[in-house]
């Protein structure tokens, strides 16, 4: 059995990229849904299309951020939806980052496309409250300027004092003053003791693999490598074994892993 979805208002939508919107989500009633940490997601619920899982990419107490993009019929109404509209919402579920695991270490936070939206909690979080750490990193991976999502933020924290930010496109116009070129490029300027780093990484699988693999190469061991593994969802409580990956259910298991666990898994292909 599954809860039924808690409904939640639409108070701000925010335009990211052209597919691409962040929600800020309000409870529409006296239910409201458990604290979120960041990494866990919620099933979106657009009334009478369908459910998807979808990231918090942001926590304002009862308030809650999810970015989505638009790729099919769910994310499509989800994307459509305006404020004062209504939508469902199931959870938290499934594994955090859980950032307090780097305390004393640098950090490294990798992200490509829309992978940053569930990384940002953590940035918010670290930079909120960096006394634990070391350097802070935050590298970002784009096909095009105008699929980087939280260009404000993003350009806010790079001017900030401690972090060092670094965005990179696959291809650019004149006007971009980033880099270009894969994510891993941005590793030689970031500020980081591989054999002291706790690194978090989400976005498409390859760009998962071959940061890992390089972060591997330079020394970080497999279990500082935490990475977020997507597989379609259905019930996201462990029991219909639609995410089934392996030994492993990602709604409860994952959807946060270390790359110990997530290496072996990342031959399977989806069905
Ligand atoms: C734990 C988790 C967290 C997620 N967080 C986010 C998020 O923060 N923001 C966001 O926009 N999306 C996120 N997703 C992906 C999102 O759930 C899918 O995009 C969504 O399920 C697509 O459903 P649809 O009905 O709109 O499209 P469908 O009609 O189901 O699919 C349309 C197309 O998208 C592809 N697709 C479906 N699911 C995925 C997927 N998981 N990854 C990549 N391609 C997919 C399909 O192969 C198809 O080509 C997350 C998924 C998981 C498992
Ligand atoms: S979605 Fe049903 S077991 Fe994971």
């Amino acid at each position: 059995m599954t809860a039924p979805p808690v409904p939640y208002r639409v108070v701000r939508r925010r335009p990211e990229t052209a597919d691409t919107i962040t929600l800020r989500l309000s409870p529409a009633g006296p239910d409201a849904l458990p604290a979120f940490a960041p990494g866990q997601f919620a099933m979106m619920y657009a009334f009478g299309v369908g459910e998807i899982p979808v990231s918090v990419s942001g926590i304002h107490g009862p308030s809650l951020e999810h970015t989505v993009r638009a790729v099919g019929a769910t994310s499509g109404a989800l994307h459509a939806l305006l404020p004062g509209d209504r939508v469902g919402l199931r959870g938290p579920f499934g594994t955090g980052w859980e950032l307090e695991r780097a305390a004393g270490q640098d950090v490294l936070v990798v992200a490509g496309g829309i992978g940053l939206a569930p990384l940002r909690p953590v940035m918010v979080a670290a930079l909120a409250d960096p006394g634990p750490y070391r350097r802070l990193n935050l590298l970002v991976g784009a096909r095009s300027p105008d699929d980087v999502v939280f260009h404000e933020q993003l350009r806010h924290w790079a001017h900030r004092r401690g972090p060092h930010v670094a965005v990179t496109v696959d291809r650019a116009g004149r006007d971009w003053h980033g880099g270009v070129g894969v994510v891993t490029t941005l590793l030689n300027g970031a500020r980081f003791q591989p054999d002291r780093t706790t690194a978090f990484v989400c976005g498409p699988e390859v760009m998962i693999r071959a940061v890992a693999r390089e972060l591997l190469h330079r020394g970080l061991p497999a279990e500082r490598i935490r990475v977020s593994l997507e597989r379609n969802m259905r019930c996201a409580t462990g029991h219909c074994g639609h995410c089934q990956l392996g030994p492993v259910l990602l709604c409860r298991d994952g959807p946060v892993l270390g790359y110990d666990r997530a290496e072996p898994l990342l031959i399977v292909r989806e069905l």
